[in-house]
């Protein structure tokens, strides 16, 4: 039985849904064609593209409020400065070990950058779980861990006798004071260990090395992964000049001219910023798009208020939002005949790569049902379909707000150095960008929308968090070091005067 849900009349939807006739993968978004009971739930995810561009026009105010030096304390989009001046050009060189902490699991690499075939070799690697009694214990709980897993992987490489540079990929906001010393803003994804914000996590880490006394490392440069992502690409591809991470969580760095970078000394050239634009909304900006199940998505996470943006976008919460969908829908009589299940109601039972398998294009309804069976649930063939448009739905939701705020950035730097046509390219990664069916389609087609004067090459990047991580260790190695400027209080009173 086929069926689309174009043809599906509001006055006898399940009737209707039986009847039609069309192939079971057209399932466009034709809300004036469902019943107004359910489109009423669905209807608040579609953004229309005016509203992407009204959406990144604010994202652009954000950006510069980050940038200032006096209005960076208010900004919500923290736009970071990462120290890192210049993209790979070839000549870097060595070998270092990779830290990349940021999910569920913890890495540990050894890689070789060799200057004369311009590649990043992988020598080995090793993956530690991080419990979830350790996610959210103490600092110190942490960093031993962590301490404790590198202690194995280099007994294991018989490199224990060495001091090698690290580059250490933590993915969370950090205010980096200089290239090896970074301060914990806050966590985010889950993370909640205690006596680590306002500290800085490389004497940390060094901290819980020198307690173990059995090894040492050598220079630290840290790295968030849309950093690592960035500099993996750049090194294939010398115009990638943005990462972009869409993965448990979402954000994206990019070269931004040095005289807009007003918190670090110095008018000349490029550094790299994290834009942390996951804090996007933080202070309210989005309450307009934020849907009722948005904001029971934030209230039970463990930090409310905080990532808003992240938290309509990312892998840690879309399955979350599609399951709040599916309870409301079936509370009201429109789905499973108003039976739920146990797991139904379960916060996290319905994972976000259920949204990537339902939408498969051939074997996605027979997922769906699959899925379904397995949360307890009794479906019928409209209920399949019903669940899929959820997800098709709030994935490509996802999928436009990932684009209007990657258009702000091309958008700005086509701006920032006078062009009518920008052609960039930027390296990307992340579990929703990679395993999605058409996740990255509906982000570039978007993209190009709102950014036409722009032409952009999409990248995937390979361990951008791991081979990343000691590109821009190898990079750090061979640029002069800077350092963050104090923000005073009588300056911050002149700067409040010039943000009127
Ligand atoms: C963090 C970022 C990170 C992103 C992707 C966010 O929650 O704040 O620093 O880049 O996740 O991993």
């Amino acid at each position: 039985m086929q069926m689309s849900i174009t043809e599906v009349n509001s006055d006898n939807y399940t009737n209707n849904c039986k009847k039609a006739k069309m192939s079971e993968d057209s399932l466009p978004l034709h809300l004036d064609s469902i019943p107004p009971e359910v489109k009423k739930y669905l209807k608040p995810f579609l953004l229309s593209q005016e509203k992407l561009q009204e959406i990144s026009a604010r994202l652009k105010k954000n950006m510069i409020q980050g940038l200032g030096k006096h209005t960076h304390h208010k900004a919500p989009v923290k736009m970071l400065p990462t120290f890192v001046r210049a993209t790979p050009d070839g000549t870097e060189k060595g070998d270092f070990l990779a830290l990349d902490l940021g999910g569920t699991n913890f890495r540990v690499l050894y890689v070789r950058v060799m200057e004369e075939e311009q590649k990043v070799l992988k020598m080995d690697s090793q993956i530690c779980a991080i419990p979830q009694d350790i996610m959210r214990g103490t600092g110190e709980q942490l960093f031993d861990h962590i301490a404790a897993c590198l202690a194995d992987f280099l007994d294991s490489q018989n490199l224990k006798g060495q001091t090698l540079p690290l580059g250490f990929t933590f993915s969370f906001p950090c205010e980096q004071i200089e290239i090896d010393k970074s301060i914990l803003i806050h966590w985010t994804k889950g993370f909640s260990c205690s006596e680590v914000e306002g500290k800085d996590v490389v004497k940390l880490l060094r901290d819980a090395i020198h307690r173990r006394a059995d090894y040492d490392i050598g220079s630290v440069a840290m790295v968030n992964d849309t950093v690592g992502t960035m500099m993996s690409c750049g090194y294939k591809d010398q115009s990638c000049e943005i990462g972009m991470i869409i993965g448990t969580g979402t954000n994206a760095c990019y070269m931004e001219e040095m005289k807009n970078v007003k918190r670090v000394e110095g008018e000349d050239g490029r550094m790299c910023i994290n834009t942390e634009w996951g804090g996007f909304g933080d202070d309210g900006s989005l309450e307009d798009i934020q849907t009722q199940f948005d904001v029971v998505v934030d209230k039970t996470s463990i930090n409310p208020g905080i990532h808003i943006f992240e938290k309509m976008i990312s892998g840690m919460y879309l399955g979350e939002i599609v399951r709040l969908l599916l309870v409301k829908l079936t509370e009201d009589k429109l789905l499973f005949k108003g039976k739920t299940s146990e797991a139904l109601l379960t916060p996290g039972r319905f994972e976000t790569r259920f949204i990537s398998e339902i939408e498969e294009q051939d074997r996605g309804l027979k997922n769906c049902q699959n899925i379904l069976t397995e949360l307890g649930l009794k479906w019928d063939s409209v209920d399949v379909r019903l669940v899929r448009l959820v997800c098709d739905t709030v994935s490509i939701r996802s999928a436009h707000l990932c684009a209007a705020a990657l258009a702000t950035i091309v958008n700005r730097i086509r701006e920032n150095r006078g062009l009518d046509y920008l052609k960039t390219t930027v390296g990307v990664d992340g579990t929703v960008y990679r395993k999605h069916p058409n996740f990255s389609d509906k982000l570039q087609a978007m993209v190009h929308r709102l950014a036409p004067n722009c032409s952009i090459t999409f990248l995937v990047s390979e361990d951008g968090s791991g081979k990343g991580a000691a590109m821009v260790t190898a990079v750090a190695q061979r640029q002069a070091l800077s350092h963050l400027l104090e923000d005073s209080d009588s300056d911050r009173k002149e700067d409040e005067e010039e943000d009127k």
